[in-house]
């Protein structure tokens, strides 16, 4: 995947300066030199017009239709939608999205949610970094999601048009709020709301609801409980059968189960406006000096089975020169920093991705932005969860080494086999990736680039037209 810098292709302008617009076309007999300006004119407009409609102007690369040399408030030239995409935005009563964050203190069973859930889900600014970052919660993607469909030049007012139509429900916010909800008709009770109310929509009949579409910030787990099973607090939004004729977007997928579920980034720091902000970060990763071979950030996990390979690479990291720790403790560490966070990962060439409570982590997320090529210890740290965003090619940005192996090898001498040229390749193409990860600035209806959200819904888009 490489990134494309968009060229300017927006017709408009240039039919805006058509000599139609303010000089009379004379009707009485044409002098011979007018009259060859006038041939040479028209063949040179029929050829704009096959041209214009023959190649539409965009490639499948480049979803949308803008310049980047664009004056941000000039309003005359808003971003065109290509037309492959058009989405129809829910309208949903309060309690399933904005409704929930008037209690944003108890949103979350451990954390205030209140500084998270500001700017629309990026969270505080980052003042130090400059105006495109931001103190990001690792389960507000679906806030974020929100924020950016809403301003998205392929968003639709008109259901009649539309290919997609997206839910904007705070599944993630609602279940965490209700980790600790012993009464399990209570824990449901939004999902089972949320069902009805969209089955009397009539959009729902046309396609039994597969062209319609969830994200959600936390795991597929927290809403696929198993009755009788430990449930880790979760609801049944996703056995819902009506849930099950849709798509669901959320940052951990079931790798068994979900076969409906894709797997979206988690959000890391970085919402930038443009792509000039997007190639200047880009660039300052590929010149970054990387003095440590590699980096954990991380706490050990007591309890968990897959804290194994945690302590093992805490261990190793611990004992080796070349490997740059940031333990995570209870309270307010630095690998809670952000900026801590991506000083170690930027000064690193292999960032180590063990799986924590779960598969994945927003930590891969925030290497693949600090150009920090990750290693991987489960196919299902990002393998098995993110097959619209990463290469098939999984040896091309990252490193894989066994969960039952991590113990009987070295990591150290693992990495140091790799040849160098290999280590830049795949950096490379890991800071290739970064803006397709990336949730652009919701506010930015012109981001430039291909963000996330735009490679989602051109996916589910090809995905609703295919099933029909
Ligand atoms: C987006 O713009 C609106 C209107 O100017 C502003 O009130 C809001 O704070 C902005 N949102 C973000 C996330 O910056
Ligand atoms: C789910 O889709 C099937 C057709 O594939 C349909 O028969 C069924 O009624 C749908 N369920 C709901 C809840 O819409
Ligand atoms: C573990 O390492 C051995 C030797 O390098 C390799 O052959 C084997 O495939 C690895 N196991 C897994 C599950 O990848």
């Amino acid at each position: 995947m490489s990134f494309r810098k968009l060229q300017s292709v927006n017709p408009v302008p240039e039919r805006d300066r058509s000599p139609f617009k303010d000089k009379e076309i004379p009707n009485t007999p044409l002098n011979p030199h007018l009259k060859y300006a006038l041939f040479v004119f028209v063949f040179l407009s029929i050829w704009f017009f096959i041209l214009f409609f023959w190649f539409p102007p965009t490639t499948k690369t480049t979803a949308f239709v803008q310049d980047d040399h664009l004056d941000p408030h000039d309003h005359s030239k808003l971003p065109v939608c290509d037309g492959s995409v058009s989405v129809y935005v829910y309208e949903l009563p309060a309690k399933f999205n904005f409704g929930l964050l008037e209690d944003c203190r108890h949103l979350n069973i451990y954390t205030d949610m209140c500084p998270h859930v500001s700017n629309r889900g990026l969270g505080q600014p980052l003042v130090d970094m400059g105006s495109s970052w931001f103190a990001t919660h690792q389960f507000i993607a679906e806030m974020i999601f929100h924020a950016r469909v809403e301003n998205h030049p392929c968003r639709t007012w008109d259901p009649n048009q539309a290919t997609l139509f997206y839910i904007p429900f705070y599944g993630g916010l609602h279940a965490s709020s209700k980790f600790r909800e012993p009464d399990l008709a209570l824990r449901d009770k939004l999902a089972i709301e949320l069902s009805e109310h969209l089955m009397q929509q009539p959009w729902w009949e046309r396609n039994h609801g597969r062209d319609h579409f969830l994200a959600l910030g936390r795991t597929a787990w927290d809403f696929m409980r198993n009755d009788g099973a430990t449930d880790f607090g979760a609801n049944c939004l996703l056995n819902l059968p009506l849930v099950k004729n849709m798509s669901v977007l959320t940052v951990e997928r079931h790798p068994w189960q979900g076969s409906n579920q894709h797997g979206i980034p988690y959000p890391s720091y970085f919402h930038p406006s443009t792509s000039t902000d997007m190639v200047m970060w880009q660039n300052r990763m590929r010149q970054s000096k990387r003095p440590h071979l590699f980096s954990f950030v991380g706490a050990p996990r007591t309890g968990v089975q897959k804290a194994a390979v945690r302590d093992e690479i805490l261990k190793q990291c611990d004992e080796s020169t070349r490997c740059h720790l940031l333990k995570c403790g209870r309270g307010a560490s630095k690998c809670h920093n952000p900026i801590d966070v991506l000083g170690v990962m930027s000064g690193s060439q292999f960032c180590m991705q063990a799986p924590g409570d779960s598969f994945t982590r927003r930590s891969t997320f925030d290497s693949v932005l600090a150009g920090c090529i990750p290693v991987f210890f489960s196919p299902h740290t990002a393998y098995s969860q993110y097959a619209w965003f990463l290469p098939a090619d999984t040896s091309k940005y990252s490193v894989y080494i066994a969960e039952e192996n991590a113990t009987r090898i070295r990591i150290e001498e693992e990495l140091l086999k790799i040849p160098g040229e290999e280590v830049e390749r795949m950096r490379s193409t890991v800071i290739d990736l970064i803006p397709t990860l990336t949730y652009g600035h919701p506010n930015a209806t012109d981001i430039g680039f291909r963000d996330a959200v735009d490679v989602a819904l051109a996916e589910l888009s090809k995905q609703a037209q295919s099933s029909k």
